[in-house]
């Protein structure tokens, strides 16, 4: 079966370095590069943190590429430190990077990639804010068509939001770039909170993660014991799952609008379904909103024990 190429765009995050440990673990996808941007903490820690979380896994040969430090319009207001720590990893402290930033701003990256590859075999996965996504969409419209596909993390299309009682992280950072995104008619899968909270790290499948061969065990163990509070929701390794096993998943077709400009819903995802609400609107994205959550940690786990036992060897 020929490999997915793919691309990784995000902010990690303890849920983006368990969604890169789950693609490095994957031989159906080829991880072309991991491109950041700035969300739970600042560009500097999440361009390091991605670096540490390749090097944990003997993957420093992967290329870490940096993009945005702020959002399209709006200035940086706001993070998710509260959540994933100062260091962004839930205070794992990992070494220092082994290796330097990869050359190419990674807007650029994301564009000569697509451009290279043959048309249809580039997946962009985006589980961070989506300005580097955007901004190359503005700057290189052709990379559209040429793409398989857009499967990202973010948004609350029939459920509340994170940040506000309206938005989800990933989307209120940077609206404006998400409005580009979901308008730019690439196939689009959006793994909102709809999906994301219905599949929540319990104690019993931390304990089973962490049993798993060091360094990833403990690892694991550490990143998601300084991570939100009570069972964590590894939001970001749902959008790679959905790469591996899309069977896992419940998804309805919609079009989905990202708000703008009301100050009190800034960065929903309104999603229309129903024929009266699309009124002959087309739609530009599957939307996920259930999830066989046992299926979704045996799959984490086998994966994880892959690449542990990999490392291990
Ligand atoms: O709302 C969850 C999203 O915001 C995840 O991508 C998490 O890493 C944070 O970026
Ligand atoms: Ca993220």
């Amino acid at each position: 079966m020929a490999r997915r190429h793919l691309i990784l765009d995000c902010d990690p995050g303890v849920d983006d370095a368990l969604a890169i440990l789950l693609a490095l673990a994957s031989p159906e996808l080829a991880l072309e590069a991991v491109t950041c941007v700035a969300g739970n903490v600042d560009l500097d820690r999440t361009s390091a943190n991605a670096r540490r979380v390749l090097d944990l896994a003997g993957r420093g040969d992967v290329p870490v590429h940096a993009g945005c430090a702020r959002p399209l319009m709006r200035r940086v207001g706001v993070d998710a430190a509260w959540v994933h720590g100062d260091d962004g990893l839930g205070g794992i402290a990992l070494p220092p990077p082994a290796g330097p930033l990869a050359d190419g701003h990674a807007v650029d990256i994301i564009i000569e990639t697509a451009r290279r590859l043959p048309a249809g075999t580039l997946t962009l996965c985006p589980i961070g804010p989506l300005t580097n996504i955007a901004l190359a969409i503005v700057k290189a419209p052709d990379i559209v068509e040429r793409l398989a596909g857009i499967v990202l993390m973010g948004g609350a299309a029939f459920n509340p939001g994170n940040v506000t009682p309206a938005a989800e992280f990933n989307i209120y950072v940077d609206p404006h770039a998400a409005h580009i995104v979901f308008e730019a008619g690439a196939p689009l899968v959006m793994h909102g909170l709809d999906v994301t909270h219905k599949a929540p790290a319990t104690a019993a499948r931390r304990q089973t993660l962490g049993a798993l061969p060091a360094p990833i065990g403990p690892a694991l163990i550490r990143m998601l014991g300084g991570y939100g509070t009570g069972d964590p929701f590894v939001h970001d390794a749902c959008a790679v799952a959905w790469l591996l096993a899309p069977e896992l998943f419940e998804t309805v077709e919609a079009r989905v609008e990202v708000e703008c400009a009301s100050p009190l819903n800034l960065g929903q995802t309104v999603a229309r379904v129903k024929p009266r609400h699309l009124d002959g609107a087309s739609v530009n994205a599957k939307v996920a909103i259930g999830i066989d959550d046992d299926g979704f940690f045996a799959l984490l786990t086998e994966r994880l024990a892959r690449l542990a036992a990999g490392i291990a060897s």
